[in-house]
């Protein structure tokens, strides 16, 4: 996968972007509620509609958007010609800015049912994605992920050429977060690292964006989180979310990713929640097979003892993911979340139906296997 984004970080470059507004005639604007109303944003619009003629703004793409949404959101647009998207947002809202960009470009014949078909579009307009969490990493990833309510799953429509020519990452941008969804989002990161670092498929470029991002996550997550104007460690973490999405592009996900879907799909459980949940025992399940990996990752953390055995480090890894959810306030359990043993069954199945990402899992995974780590959770 060729990632060629440009990417502009610091605190205050939002100030300094007014050279990719130049010459633009219409720019598509695309953000949620909480967001436009942050002062920071609403200046930043302000700026692009005193240097553009035309900007239509579009600030209510919904968390965790269906294919309905996007069509509602295209009819209300009722563009067919913008030169310039603008994603400033978390993942929903930059996936859908992702899909605009190729909707929305000069004489495109490409539909959104056509995208869902499985049909590659070839051309977008020029796009910035700027992310407002650190987790989801979309701004790294050719994927879009939809809600599709008739089936009670989510699609992704993964093209390369959704792949942004601009991501900024402003750290002052995150502060607005709060604490749950700052700890939910940083674990969701934290997981695209860990299972493209052992996914089947990983490889050497994958690994290296794999394990920059671990470091600065576990250097920053937690200091993130307790001091929202800490502005290094925001930056650290949203570079970190940008590695997991680089990863993800080269590997993939699998165990935990397959297996948080179908409790996002059909329970609507927040997707860095249900990651947390399953981080501990999807480790633990691969442990075995990744003792090397997980003993490279462990050599990461801030106060690492050098002097154990692999096997001893790899333990020891998963120990630490184990206090980790517990110190962030996550839940650990799926009965926090009103999971019973009567669902089990629909989420074995469901999850085994992932098989892009069980196909990932570096080791054979049997119905038995995923029904014993939702059994764990109860
Ligand atoms: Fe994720």
């Amino acid at each position: 996968m060729h990632i060629n984004s440009t990417i502009l970080s610091g605190q205050g470059i939002l100030n300094d972007l007014h050279y990719l507004l130049e010459e633009r005639e219409h720019v598509l604007f695309i953000t949620d509620q909480n967001i436009v109303n942050l002062p920071l944003v609403s200046d930043f619009i302000k700026k692009v509609q005193d240097t553009v003629a035309v900007v239509t703004l579009v600030d209510d793409v919904p968390p965790e958007p269906s294919h309905h949404d996007v069509t509602n959101l295209l009819n209300k647009m009722k563009i067919s010609n913008a030169d310039l998207v603008i994603g400033v947002g978390g993942g929903s809202v930059l996936d859908v800015a992702k899909l605009v960009s190729v909707l929305c470009v000069k004489n495109s014949n490409v539909t959104l049912e056509l995208l869902l078909d499985g049909i590659k579009p070839t051309r977008r307009c020029t796009s910035i994605l700027i992310p407002t969490t650190a987790g989801t990493g979309s701004e790294a990833t050719p994927n879009a992920i939809l809600a599709i309510p008739e089936k009670c799953t989510k699609q992704g429509i993964i093209s390369p050429v959704m792949l942004p020519d601009y991501v900024c990452l402003v750290p002052e941008l995150t502060i607005s977060m709060p604490n749950h969804i700052a700890s939910s989002t940083g674990i969701d990161a934290l997981c695209h690292l860990i299972e493209c670092f052992t996914a089947n498929i990983s490889n050497a470029v994958g690994d290296n964006y794999a394990l920059i991002g671990i470091e600065k996550l576990f250097n920053s997550l937690e200091r993130s989180v307790k001091d929202k104007t800490d502005l290094e460690a925001k930056l650290n973490m949203l570079w970190a979310s940008y590695y997991g999405g680089a990863a993800i592009a080269h590997a993939g996900t699998h165990l935990v990713h397959a297996m948080s879907y179908p409790l996002g799909g059909k329970y609507h459980i927040p997707h860095g929640v249900a990651n947390a949940i399953l981080l501990v025992p999807c480790m633990t399940f691969i442990r075995d097979v990744a003792v090397d990996k997980f003993s490279q990752i462990y050599d990461l953390l801030p106060d690492a003892d050098l002097t154990l055995t692999k096997e001893e480090k790899s333990h020891a890894l998963v120990n630490y993911f184990r206090d980790l959810v517990k110190r962030l306030a996550l839940p650990s359990k799926l009965q926090e979340l009103n999971i019973s043993p009567d669902d089990l069954p629909y989420l074995v199945n469901a999850a085994l139906d992932v098989k892009r990402l069980m196909n990932n899992v570096p080791k054979k995974v049997s119905k038995h296997d995923v029904l014993a780590i939702y059994q764990s959770l109860l």
